[in-house]
C-alpha cells in the first residue's frame, strides 16, 4: 500500500473535538439524532469505493453484484417497514427527493400547494431562492390565527381555485400531527397528486406514533436521518405504477453514482426501525417533547399550538421577554452547551435570520435515555440561559450543569476522545 502511514492528527483532532461536543452538551435540534455504531460501520465501510449508477441488475458499471445486493435489502426493508409498493433509496438528501420526485411528477411552471415556509413548510416546497420556487408555481396555505394548526378550509379553497397538479404536506416546523387524510380528500376533490414529505416524523411513523401517509398519498418522500435514527441521506415510496418515472427522475434526472455506504447505512437503519425498541423509542420521543414543553410553559413560555403532539416545539419568545430574538436566545443557549435553532412563529414580525422563537426537540435526548424527568431538567436549564443570559457566571454554571446531565447519557462513550 502506498497509503500515508502518519495519522492526519490535524483533521482527526477535529473530528475527536466534535466527539466531545456530541457527548458533553445537550442536542436540541429537531432533525437532528445519533446513529448507532452499525449505521457508522456501514457508512465508514467499503462500499463508498464503489460506481454504480443505474439500479440493481442494470448498472452501467461492472462488479456490482454485491451492491445490487445491499441496495435491494434497503429497497425491500423500508417497503416491508412501511407497506410500500415502491422505493427508491437513492437520493443523497431530503431535499433531493424532494427534486426528484417533481422531476418526475411535474413540467416547469406547474402548480404546487405547499405550506407557508414562515410557518412550518420546508425550502423545497416552493421556497424563491430554491429549485421548487423557480421551477414551478407553488401556491401556499397557512396555519389558522386562532389554533396556529393547518388550516384544511384554507388548503380546499386554494386548491378549488388553482387546480394544483400536485399538493405537498408535511413540515420542517410544526409541532401537531400531520393527518394525511384530509390532504388526500382535497387531492381527490381536485384531481390532484398528493406528495407527503415525512422528512422529520417517518421515525415515528415507523414506531407507529403518528399515522402513516404510506397508501393514502401518492408518493411519501423522507430523509433518513431525523427521527429515524440513520445516515444522513433521503428515500421515496411511492404508488407501484409512479416507480419508472421516478427511478428516472433520481437517476439520470438529478444525481450520478449513488453513494452505496449511505444506502448500506439506510438498510442497517430500516432494520433497526423494525424492532420493538424502536417503537418504544418513538412514543417516548413524543412523551419527552410533551414533558419539556410542559417545562418551558410552567417557566411562562409560549408554545406555537399550546403544545406538541411529535418531537418538537416551537417557543414564541415574545411574551417572555420583547427583547429577546430567535437568534439572541439561540447565541446564549450555545454558550450554555446547549443546541438548538432559531425558529420563526406564525406571523413572526422579526426576519427568517432573526426570528422571534426557537425550535427544540427531543429525538437525540431520548437516544442518550432521557425520559420525562431529564426533560423538566432540561426545561429548567433552557429558562436559566433565557434569563440570565447576560450574566457570564450563571451560563457558566448552566454549563457546567449540562455537562453533568450529559454525563449521565453519554451518547458514544466508546468514542471518547482518544487524548
Ligand atoms: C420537511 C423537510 N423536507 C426536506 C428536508 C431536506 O432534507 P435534507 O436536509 O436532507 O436535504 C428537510 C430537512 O430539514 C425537511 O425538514
Amino acid at each position: 500500500m502506498t497509503w500515508p502511514a502518519d495519522r492526519d492528527t490535524e483533521l482527526f483532532a477535529i473530528i475527536e473535538a466534535e466527539v466531545e461536543r456530541q457527548n458533553t452538551t445537550l442536542q436540541l435540534i429537531a432533525s437532528e439524532n445519533f446513529a448507532s455504531p452499525a449505521v457508522m460501520e456501514a457508512t465508514g465501510s467499503v462500499l463508498t469505493n464503489k460506481y454504480s449508477e443505474g439500479y440493481p441488475g442494470k448498472r452501467y458499471y461492472g462488479g456490482n453484484e454485491v451492491i445490487d445486493q445491499a441496495e435491494d435489502l434497503a429497497r425491500d426493508r423500508v417497503k416491508a417497514l412501511f407497506g410500500a409498493e415502491y422505493a427508491n433509496v437513492q437520493p443523497h438528501s431530503g431535499a433531493n427527493a424532494n427534486l426528484a420526485v417533481y422531476h418526475a411528477l411535474l413540467e416547469p411552471g406547474d402548480t404546487v400547494l405547499g405550506l407557508r415556509l414562515d410557518q412550518g413548510g420546508h425550502l423545497t416546497h416552493g421556497s424563491p431562492v430554491n429549485a421548487s420556487g423557480r421551477l414551478y408555481r407553488f401556491v401556499s396555505y397557512g396555519v389558522t390565527p386562532s389554533d396556529e394548526r393547518i388550516d384544511f378550509d384554507q388548503v380546499r379553497d386554494l386548491a378549488l381555485a388553482e387546480r394544483p397538479k400536485l399538493i405537498v404536506a408535511g413540515a420542517t416546523a410544526y409541532p401537531r400531527t400531520i393527518d394525511p387524510a384530509p390532504f388526500r380528500a382535497i387531492a381527490d376533490e381536485v384531481g390532484a397528486l398528493f406528495m407527503f414529505d415525512a422528512a422529520h416524523v417517518m421515525g415515528l411513523i415507523a414506531g407507529g406514533a403518528h399515522p402513516s401517509p404510506v397508501g393514502l398519498a401518492d408518493v411519501v418522500t423522507f430523509t433518513t436521518h431525523k427521527t429515524l435514527r440513520g445516515p444522513r441521506g433521503g428515500c421515496i415510496l411511492a404508488r407501484a405504477d409512479l416507480g419508472p418515472a421516478i427511478d428516472k427522475a433520481v437517476f439520470p434526472g438529478m444525481q450520478g453514482g449513488p453513494l452505496d455506504h449511505v444506502i448500506a447505512a439506510k438498510a442497517v437503519a430500516f432494520r433497526e426501525a423494525a424492532t420493538p425498541e424502536f417503537t418504544a423509542y418513538a412514543h417516548q420521543i413524543v412523551r419527552n417533547a410533551q414533558a419539556l414543553a410542559e417545562s418551558l410553559a410552567g417557566h411562562g413560555l409560549r408554545l406555537v399550538s399550546g403544545g406538541t403532539d411529535n418531537h418538537l416545539m416551537l417557543v414564541d419568545l415574545r411574551s417572555f421577554d420583547a427583547d429577546l430574538s430567535g437568534k439572541k436566545a439561540r447565541l446564549a443557549l450555545d454558550r450554555a452547551g446547549i443546541s438548538l435553532n432559531e425558529n420563526t412563529v406564525p406571523d413572526d414580525p422579526r426576519p427568517p435570520y432573526i426570528t422571534s422563537g426557537l425550535r427544540i426537540g427531543t429525538p437525540a435526548v431520548t437516544t442518550q435515555g432521557m425520559v420525562e424527568a431529564d426533560m423538566a431538567t432540561v426545561g429548567d436549564l433552557v429558562h436559566r440561559v433565557l434569563v440570565g443570559r447576560e450574566s457570564d457566571a450563571e451560563v457558566a454554571a448552566v454549563r457546567d450543569d449540562v455537562q453533568a446531565l450529559c454525563g449521565k447519557f453519554t451518547p458514544y462513550p466508546g468514542l471518547a476522545a482518544r487524548g
